[in-house]
């Protein structure tokens, strides 16, 4: 069997790595739209305390059995238990396809948004116009797709060559810069008159408005932000040194993410009150307000495309992880060459993406339990398969493997584990009890 065991050099390159997977659309543009379309407040609260009791948990247990078990997830539980824990594996593969498949759309946007917003967008800082012309670019039959093409051959390309080197370094330079211009845009739009209203709604929660339908969605992004459920996180701690501390990269990893999930929001919520926009205009609000933010500032035709290609470029750092996940099972397990094996499945997500695309067009009326198509693929990855592979995971950690996964957490009693007990309540008990409640709750 080929098997390619790759070693990220440092504890800070796994952790970029990790953050580069954690860190994309799921922050800049998914976030601030359900933050939006649930309340605003109230879901920023109830998200970040699921993200620190649950998802740094379920982070971690991903960690640790990739490294125990040194494969890709199908293989993981193959090898560190067999029966029929497997299938959590193979369901977080389909997982990886259905989500790229869409992932690669949006992907593909932001490349159209940089080449416009550098070729004359922002010439129409009307948000009715902006509005307009997304709406038209994306019920497109053609263009949408040529850019869809051109994300997914990226991600493949990348992918074809290994994670190592190109993307990693490309992260440590690129995830800084992304994270300061980030920073200066939320000041440009906090200040914009009117942008006060959206603050409030972001920033002050109003507890009423919390409902089970809401607390199903604030679940589903956790998992989808920091790539949970699915083996992402079992696929990247499986190259991890034995030395890394990782109780302490899960930390970081989460809160990285969770401080760009709230940027996003303080950059796109205050700007769609000052335009008078709808928060609950869904995908567009990100793509509809941030022209109109650029149109509004010095250089903005600079600044935008330099931010289109910056969250283009951590659109592909979360994409890598997903084709890798695929990639390394038919490598790992089939045998599969890893450039026979890259192209194929490059091919069948790019198909499988097509619909997606249309359904925001042409197939704008075709339905499937009240969702289009494109809602229908993230709902049922984000909100279906990656909660529930999350709970198999943790009771998984928590039971059937704890003793080994401590001694990979502790360096095998080399280092401190402080919240070591806190941590295998919340495996065994608290994360599958939380979410199997939430899930049902939410149907
Ligand atoms: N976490 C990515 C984002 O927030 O954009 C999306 C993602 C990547 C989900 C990898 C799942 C995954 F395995």
């Amino acid at each position: 069997m080929a098997i390619r065991r790759g070693h990220f050099k440092t504890r800070l390159g796994f952790i970029l790595a990790a953050a580069g997977s954690a860190v994309g659309l799921g922050n800049v543009w998914k976030f601030p739209w359900l933050a939006g379309e649930n309340g605003g407040a109230a879901f920023l609260v109830i998200y970040l305390v699921i993200a620190f009791t649950i998802g740094v948990s379920v982070m971690l247990a991903e960690f640790l059995i990739g490294r125990a078990a040194e494969r890709n997830p199908v293989g993981a539980f193959v090898r560190l238990k067999g029966g029929a824990w497997p299938i959590i594996g193979y369901m977080g593969v389909a997982a990886a396809f259905i989500i790229l498949s869409f992932y690669s759309v949006v992907g593909g946007w932001t490349i159209a948004y940089a080449v416009k917003t550098a070729t004359g967008l922002l010439e129409t800082p009307e948000t009715s116009a902006l509005g307009g012309l997304f709406a038209a670019f994306t019920a497109d039959a053609v263009e949408p797709l040529v850019y869809h093409a051109v994300f997914m051959a990226l991600t493949v390309g990348v992918v074809s060559r290994g994670v190592g080197a190109g993307i990693e370094r490309a992260c440590k330079v690129l995830m800084p810069v992304f994270f300061v211009l980030l920073v200066v845009l939320c000041i440009r739009s906090v200040t914009l008159p009117g942008a006060a209203a959206g603050l409030k709604f972001f920033l002050a929660p109003d507890f009423s408005k919390v409902t089970p339908g809401m607390v199903g969605a604030a679940l589903g992004q956790v998992f989808f932000s920091l790539s949970l459920g699915m083996g992402a996180m079992i696929t990247y701690g499986s190259y991890v040194s034995h030395k890394a501390n990782l109780p302490g990269a899960a930390l970081w990893v989460t809160s990285l993410d969770s401080v760009i999930a709230v940027l996003a929001g303080v950059l796109v919520l205050p700007a769609v009150f000052a335009f008078g926009l709808d928060p609950q205009a869904g995908p567009g609000l990100t793509f509809i307000t941030l022209p109109a933010v650029f149109s509004r500032m010095p250089l903005g035709g600079l600044f935008g495309t330099l931010f289109f290609l910056l969250l283009f470029i951590a659109a592909l750092t979360s994409a890598v992880s997903l084709l890798e996940v695929a990639v390394a099972y038919f490598v790992d397990e089939k045998g599969v060459g890893r450039i026979k094996a890259t192209l194929t499945v490059g091919a069948v997500i790019y198909l499988l993406g097509i619909p997606s695309s249309l359904s925001l067009g042409v197939w704008r009326d075709v339905t499937v339990a009240g969702k289009g198509i494109f809602d229908l693929m993230d709902y049922v990855a984000s909100n279906l398969l990656l909660p529930l592979g999350g709970i198999f995971i943790a009771l998984f950690a928590g039971w059937v493997v704890y003793p080994r996964v401590i001694d990979e957490a502790t360096g095998g009693g080399a280092r401190p584990f402080r919240w070591a007990p806190l941590w295998k309540v919340m495996c065994r008990f608290v994360a599958p009890a939380a979410v199997a409640w939430i899930l049902i709750a939410g149907l």
